[in-house]
C-alpha cells in the first residue's frame, strides 16, 4: 500500500509501505475513503512532537470502510462505512470508563496514537485498534466530506471550548482564533443558544467564515481588539472566552475577555509558560479549563450533522487525491495564501 512516511523533522513521503493488517484480535483493518491533515501534522513535521520516529506514517483523522475484522470483533463487518477518530479507547481502564479515552491507559497512557504512537490514517489503509469501543458507524445521511471533521475538529471546538467553557442560553461568547478549531466552536456554539458570538482573527477570509458560521461579530486581532469587544459588551466582556490558537498572547486577549464569573477555555495547545494576570483573575471569580479532546461527543455531533443542523462540511474548502500529498499540505500550511480552511483526501 501507499502511505505519507515521516522521515524526522520537515521530511515526509508518500511512499510503497508494507500492507496494515490485523496484529490483535480486537483490531479491523479499514480503507481508508477520505482523510484529513490537522495543524499538529504540522506541529510533528516541525520536529515538536518527539515521540513521532522516522518511519511513522502520519495523520489522525479518517472515514473509511472495514476490509479486515479481528476475532474477538463484533460490532463491525467487513464493508462497514466507519469514523475513525483521534482518541483510540479500550473501554476498560479507569479513565475510559470514567468518559476521558484521551488518557486511555491501555493504548499507551494517551487517548492520540494514531500517527503519533502507532501507524496514522494518511494511508490507503490503516490498523484500528480495539475497534469496538473507537470506531462508529456513519449514518447513511452523513457523507464522508461531513464525517471526516467529526474525527477531530468538531469534538475539539465542542468539548474543549464549548461545552468546557459552559456555553448557556443568552451567554456572549468569545472565540478567539477563527482555524479549524474555534470555527468549529462557532458551528456548535447554537446549540447552546447563545446569544452573541464574537470571532477573533488576524486572517479577514476566516473571520467571514466566522460569520458564515453563525457568529454575530467580528474583530481583527490587534492592539484594539479587547477594547472593541469590551465595547461591544458593555464594557463588562464576556461569559465565556474560548481561546483556540495556542499562543500566549491569545490565552492573554481571552484573560483580559472575561466578565467576573466567566469563564476562560483553553483549546490551544501550548508549546511555552504563560504569564496570567492572577492579582486581577482571582477577585473576578473567574475560571480557567484546558484539556486535549476525548472525542465522546461523537456520537450527538453525528446525530446533529445527520439532521442538518451542523453543516460540518462547509470546513472542508480544498480536495487533493492521494498522490497529490505534498500540495495538500502545502495548501494547508500556507492556509491564509490559498483561503483554506481544512483539505479533503480522497483515494482518486
Ligand atoms: N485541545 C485539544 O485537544 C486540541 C485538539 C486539536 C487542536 N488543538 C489546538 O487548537 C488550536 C487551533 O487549531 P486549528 O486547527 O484551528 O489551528 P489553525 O492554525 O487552523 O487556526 C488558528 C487560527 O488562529 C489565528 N491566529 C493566529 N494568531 C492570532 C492572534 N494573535 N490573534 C487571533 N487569531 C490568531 C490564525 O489566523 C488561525 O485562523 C491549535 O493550537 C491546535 O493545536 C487542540
Ligand atoms: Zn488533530
Ligand atoms: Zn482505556
Amino acid at each position: 500500500m501507499k502511505a505519507l512516511v515521516y522521515h524526522g523533522p520537515g521530511q515526509k513521503a508518500w511512499e510503497e509501505v508494507p500492507d496494515a493488517r490485523l496484529q490483535e484480535p480486537t483490531d479491523v483493518v479499514v480503507r481508508v475513503d477520505t482523510t484529513t491533515i490537522c495543524g499538529t501534522d504540522l506541529h510533528i513535521l516541525g520536529g515538536d512532537v518527539a515521540a513521532v520516529t522516522d518511519g511513522r506514517i502520519l495523520g489522525h483523522e479518517a472515514v473509511g470502510t472495514v476490509t479486515e475484522v479481528g476475532d474477538a470483533v463484533r460490532g463491525f463487518s467487513v464493508g462497514d462505512r466507519v469514523l475513525v477518530p483521534a482518541v483510540t479507547k479500550c473501554g476498560r481502564c479507569e479513565y475510559c470508563q470514567r468518559g476521558m479515552p484521551s488518557h486511555c491507559q491501555t493504548v499507551g497512557g494517551i487517548g492520540w496514537i494514531f500517527g503519533h504512537l502507532i501507524d496514522g490514517t494518511q494511508a490507503e489503509l490503516v490498523r484500528v485498534p480495539y475497534a469496538d469501543t473507537s470506531l462508529y458507524l456513519v449514518p447513511d445521511a452523513v457523507t464522508d466530506d461531513q464525517a471526516i471533521f467529526l474525527a477531530d475538529s468538531l469534538p475539539t471546538g465542542y468539548e474543549v471550548g464549548v461545552l468546557a467553557g459552559g456555553v448557556r442560553p443568552g451567554h456572549t461568547v468569545a472565540v478567539v482564533g477563527a482555524g479549524a478549531v474555534g470555527l468549529s466552536a462557532i458551528l456548535t456554539m447554537g446549540l447552546w443558544g447563545a446569544s452573541r458570538v464574537i470571532a477573533i482573527d488576524s486572517n479577514k477570509f476566516r473571520l467571514e467564515k466566522a460569520i458564515e458560521f453563525g457568529a454575530t461579530d467580528a474583530v481583527e486581532a490587534g492592539p484594539n481588539a479587547v477594547a472593541d469587544v469590551l465595547s461591544r459588551t458593555d464594557g463588562l466582556g464576556v461569559d465565556v472566552a474560548i481561546e483556540a490558537v495556542g499562543y500566549p498572547e491569545t490565552l492573554l486577549t481571552a484573560a483580559a475577555l472575561v466578565r467576573p464569573g466567566g469563564t476562560i477555555a483553553n483549546i490551544g495547545v501550548h508549546g511555552r509558560p504563560v504569564e496570567l494576570p492572577m492579582q486581577d483573575l482571582w477577585i473576578q471569580n473567574v475560571t480557567l479549563t484546558m484539556g486535549l479532546v476525548d472525542t465522546v461527543s461523537i456520537p450527538t455531533l453525528l446525530t446533529m450533522v445527520a439532521s442538518g443542523r451542523i453543516p460540518a462540511e462547509k470546513l472542508g474548502t480544498h480536495h487533493f487525491t492521494f498522490d497529490q500529498m505534498d500540495q495538500a499540505y502545502d495548501t494547508f500550511a500556507h492556509a491564509a495564501d490559498h483561503l483554506a480552511l481544512k483539505t479533503v483526501i480522497t483515494p482518486a
